[in-house]
């Protein structure tokens, strides 16, 4: 369906209406990692592109890779088919991802990087393109990593986990891993704004192993970049919503919405949705958060424990979501029941 163009302020989205705050009939859903592996689609256009980057930057790829899970679960958002490591390439880091190895950066060489936002020119015109073929019911939601996260990718080479040794790098030179996260930060918020100015209705922060720094370093390289990215959107962009997911957060998460600013807050699966309904203000919306190994497995469990999240959710802004991302085992008859369910719930 093309869509009309119109402004943010003139269309309403259940979705956007959510995350603002304002009265839904229902819970807006979506999932992440709800375009990839898990559907034959995919793999079609993946095995098509060659490698996961090609895909990553070709608009009509990524593009159609972008609405497959909305064509067929109608889900209440899509979300950009891109990846957060695309700002370490921007900024002049090698990256490659390795076949049934996940990703690999070159050497950190943090002096000579500068964002180069022609290299992601692609993105924004996969924006402008699923925007066109969206209905505009629908929402379209762009999203960056945040700088924390990248640093961990960008100082080891690779995920592991724990990112042990960045954290020790971080904390031995703190003034310095300040100065480099400046620099992911400023290239974050130009890269997030021109994603809302080629479409996007929100924009999501990435931020994967928020749960690995304890307090004072999670104010200082979580909270405060987080804040300076959403204070800039702000000032650019008054009505576009933000969703901040501090992964793994726990005790921190009210302390990460109050000081952050965002307007929603994903919540891992090991975090009870209780507890962040009890902790974190109303006036913050609350996104999350069904484990994914529940969607694995279908069925009664699966109905059941998102019943459970949405029985805790009553009575506050909510949008659901897994608490982390689609496995890839995942079998899509399981998302079409787990949507239909979600579509049809009412508090
Ligand atoms: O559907 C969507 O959610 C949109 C696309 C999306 C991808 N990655 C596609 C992808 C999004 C939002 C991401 C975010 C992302 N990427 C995060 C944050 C969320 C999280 O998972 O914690 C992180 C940490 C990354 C970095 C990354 N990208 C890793 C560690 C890997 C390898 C692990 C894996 O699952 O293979 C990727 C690859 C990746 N990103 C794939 C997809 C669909 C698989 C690549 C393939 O198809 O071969």
């Amino acid at each position: 369906m093309l869509s009309v163009p119109q402004s943010q302020s003139t269309r309403s989205l259940i979705f956007t209406d959510a995350l603002m705050g304002k009265a839904v009939p229902r819970a807006p859903f979506w999932f992440m990692r709800q375009a990839g592996r898990y559907l034959p689609e995919y793999r079609r256009l993946r095995q098509e592109a060659g490698s996961f980057l090609k895909l990553c930057f070709t608009p009509e790829l990524a593009a159609e890779v972008t609405l497959q899970p909305v064509r067929r679960f109608n889900m209440d958002a899509a979300i950009l088919f891109s990846d957060i490591l695309v700002i370490p390439y921007a900024l002049g880091q090698q990256l490659d991802f390795v076949e049934g190895e996940g990703p690999q950066l070159g050497p950190l060489n943090a002096a000579t990087f500068a964002y180069d936002e022609k290299k992601l020119s692609p993105v924004f015109e996969t924006i402008r393109r699923v925007r066109q073929q969206l209905s505009p019911e629908t929402a379209l939601i762009g999203f960056a990593g945040a700088p924390w996260t990248l640093a961990c990718y960008m100082v080891q080479g690779k995920g592991d986990g724990a990112f042990e040794s960045v954290k020790s790098i971080a904390m031995q030179d703190a003034d310095k891993f300040d100065a480099f996260l400046d620099l992911i930060t400023g290239a974050t918020i130009l890269y997030l704004s021109a994603q809302i100015d080629a479409g996007a209705d929100t924009v999501q922060i990435f931020d994967s192993w928020a749960g690995v720094l304890p307090e004072p370093y999670f104010s200082r390289w979580i909270i405060l970049p987080t804040q300076k990215i959403v204070q800039a959107l702000r000032q650019l962009h008054p009505e576009t919503p933000i969703i901040g997911f501090p992964r793994e957060a726990g005790a921190l998460y009210p302390k990460y919405a109050a000081e952050t600013g965002v307007n929603g807050l994903g919540i891992g699966w090991e975090t009870p949705l209780e507890r962040a309904a009890h902790d974190v203000p109303k006036n913050v919306c609350l996104q999350g958060n069904l484990d994914p190994l529940l969607l694995l497995k279908g069925g009664v469990a699966m109905i059941d424990g998102a019943k459970r999240i949405l029985e805790t959710a009553r009575g506050r802004p909510f949008i659901f979501n897994l608490g982390h991302g689609v496995i890839k085992e995942t079998p899509p008859v399981h998302v079409a029941e787990l949507s239909d369910f979600l579509r049809n719930f009412r508090w």
